[in-house]
């Protein structure tokens, strides 16, 4: 019944430079499964500084300079993603950011199937909606109601 869905939520999913792009077409179908929609998706090459302002929240930690290196080192893979519950359906999906934990407590997810470590970890979520926003604004450069918009038929203008 539609009234006992939870609420659809919209959410970024990033696949990293460890798991993009050998393993892009496992994750997606994996989406599927999890009733999420991918609403837009390209691949992009971040810049150290889009990097540094995407990940700004860990400024100041042991591993910011590391993380954002990395994760502007090669071409990744960037998903919006909406679905009931969107926020935490995904990162269910992707399991605990560290892989050796994801391997014992959720060996489905993604993490624990194709990540490393804490650091070396396939693919990253959005941790709240207002992240979401804030996330998706950095990589596509539009914000979620004009997300939405677009997949609109045109009959409007
Ligand atoms: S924290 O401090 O608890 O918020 O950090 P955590 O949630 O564990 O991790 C936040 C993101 O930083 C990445 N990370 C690292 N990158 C490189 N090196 C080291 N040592 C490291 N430790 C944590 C981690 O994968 C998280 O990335 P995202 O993209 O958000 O999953």
């Amino acid at each position: 019944e539609v009234s006992s869905m939870p609420p659809l939520q919209t959410t970024l999913a990033l696949i990293k430079p460890d798991a993009y792009p050998a393993h892009k077409n496992h994750i997606a179908n994996k989406l599927k499964q999890c009733k999420l929609t991918i609403l837009n998706e390209k691949e992009l090459h971040m810049t150290l500084g889009m990097a540094q302002e995407f990940y700004r929240e860990h400024e100041g930690k042991p591993f910011f300079e590391d993380l954002t290196t990395w994760m502007s080192s090669a071409p990744i893979y960037a998903m919006v993603l909406e679905g009931p519950s969107g926020v935490k359906a995904w990162r269910n999906l992707a399991g605990p950011t560290n892989s050796e934990t994801a391997r014992e407590t959720a060996p489905w997810s993604i993490r624990a199937k194709f990540g490393t470590d804490g650091s070396t970890n396939a693919v990253h979520g959005s941790d709240s909606p207002e992240s979401a926003e804030r996330e998706i604004n950095i990589i596509f450069n539009i914000n979620t109601d004009s997300q939405v918009a677009t997949t609109k038929p045109d009959t409007a203008v």
